[in-house]
C-alpha cells in the first residue's frame, strides 16, 4: 500500500500553549509516527501576515514554530517540514486560483467575518483572500487528506470546490481531498474558561508549552473553578479535569472525578497534580528546544531540506497546471 499524503500547516504567530498542542500538534506527531503517511508540516508565514505582526519578530517567529515542530517530535527525516514564503510557487498559484475564485464564497468564510470583526483597522485584501492561499497550500501537493480542527472545515470545502472547478474547465488535474477531523477537546482559557484557550486573551490565560513547573503551577493556582458542591460542574472544573484527562493517569482523572461528584474535591490539591502532569510532558520539548536554539544552522538545514522536498512536488503541480491553463509558451 502506497503511504497516502497528508499536509497541514500552523501560523507563526507567537508561543504554542497547550491548546495548540491538543488541537494540532499531538496529532500531527500522531500521523507520522503511524507510518502510515507521507507528511507535508508548512509553518504558514504568509497567511500570518494578514494579521497585525511586528516586522521585527516575524524571522524569529517563523524560526520558533519550526523548532517547536522538531522539539514537539515531527522528525525531519520522516516529514517535510517547510517554510510556506520559501515556495513562490504558493503566491503564483493563488492568482490563479483567484481567477477561479466567486467572490460570494469567500464573502461567506466565518473565520474571515470574525478577523474581521476583531481587526477593523485591517480589514485587508490577503484577510479576504486567506482561504484561496490555504487552498494553494493544499492542492498544490494533491495529498489525499488534511488533518485540521473544525473551524478550518469551510477552507478545505472551498479547497475541494476550487479543485472541482479547476478541473471542469481545464481537465482532471486535483483529486478531492478529505478532511480528517481530529476529535480534540477544546481547551478553554483558565481565568475565562467559557472562551477558547487563546493567547490574545493574555498570558495568564494561557499554559505555553515552553513555561516551566513552576510557571505553570502558578497559572493553575489562579485558575477558576467552582465550590465543588454544586449541582452542575463549572467550564472551569470541566477545563481542568479535561486536561487531566489528556495529561495525567486515567486513574488520576477517574479519582478527581468522582471526588467531584461526592462533593470532596480539593481543587488545590488537583491543580498541583496537574502542574505536575503537564510540566512532566512537555520536559522533554523543552530540553529539546533549548538543544535547537543553541544550534540555528541545523535549524536552517532542516529547512534548506524541507524547502527542497517540497519545491519538488509543488513545481511540477504549477508547470502542469500552466500548461493546462495555456500559460506555457
Ligand atoms: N488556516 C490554518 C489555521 O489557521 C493554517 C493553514 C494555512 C493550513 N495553510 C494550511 C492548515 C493548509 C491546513 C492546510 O489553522
Amino acid at each position: 500500500m502506497p503511504k497516502q499524503r497528508i499536509l497541514s500547516g500552523i501560523q507563526p504567530t507567537g508561543k504554542l500553549h497547550i491548546g495548540n498542542y491538543l488541537g494540532a500538534l499531538r496529532n500531527f506527531v500522531e500521523l507520522q509516527n503511524s507510518g502510515e503517511h507521507e507528511c507535508f508540516f508548512m509553518v504558514a508565514d504568509l497567511h500570518s501576515l494578514t494579521e497585525d505582526f511586528d516586522p521585527k519578530q516575524k524571522r524569529q517567529q517563523i524560526l520558533d514554530l519550526v523548532m517547536d515542530y522538531i522539539a514537539i517530535g515531527l522528525d525531519p527525516n520522516k516529514s517535510v517540514i517547510f517554510v510556506q514564503s520559501q515556495l513562490p510557487e504558493h503566491s503564483e498559484l493563488t492568482w490563479i486560483f483567484n481567477t477561479l475564485t466567486p467572490l460570494a464564497s469567500l464573502e461567506r468564510m466565518t473565520q474571515y467575518k470574525d478577523k474581521a470583526l476583531r481587526q477593523k483597522s485591517n480589514i485587508n485584501v490577503g484577510l479576504f483572500d486567506y482561504p484561496v492561499l490555504q487552498a494553494v497550500d493544499i492542492l498544490i501537493y494533491k495529498p489525499a487528506a488534511v488533518p485540521v480542527g473544525e473551524d478550518q472545515v469551510q477552507h478545505l470545502e472551498l479547497a475541494n470546490d476550487i479543485a472541482k472547478k479547476f478541473n471542469s474547465k481545464f481537465g482532471q488535474t486535483f483529486g478531492l481531498v478529505r478532511t480528517l477531523l481530529t476529535k480534540t477537546p477544546r481547551v478553554m482559557s483558565l481565568l475565562e474558561p467559557t472562551k477558547k484557550m487563546s493567547k490574545s486573551l493574555g498570558d495568564a490565560h494561557v499554559i505555553n508549552l515552553l513555561d516551566d513547573a513552576e510557571q505553570i503551577e502558578k497559572k493553575l493556582s489562579r485558575a477558576v473553578t467552582d465550590q465543588g458542591t454544586e449541582k452542575q460542574m463549572s467550564a472551569g472544573t470541566k477545563n481542568l479535569l479535561s486536561l487531566l484527562e489528556n495529561f495525567g493517569a486515567p486513574e488520576q482523572h477517574q479519582f478527581y472525578t468522582e471526588q467531584r461528584q461526592n462533593g470532596t474535591i480539593r481543587y488545590a490539591e488537583l491543580k498541583k497534580n496537574l502542574a505536575k502532569v503537564i510540566a512532566h510532558h512537555f520536559a522533554p520539548y523543552r530540553a529539546k528546544r533549548k538543544e535547537l536554539e543553541k544550534n540555528p544552522d541545523q535549524v536552517l538545514g532542516v529547512i534548506a531540506a524541507g524547502k527542497a522536498k517540497a519545491e519538488a512536488v509543488a513545481s511540477a503541480t504549477l508547470r502542469e497546471v500552466k500548461e493546462k491553463v495555456g500559460l506555457l509558451l
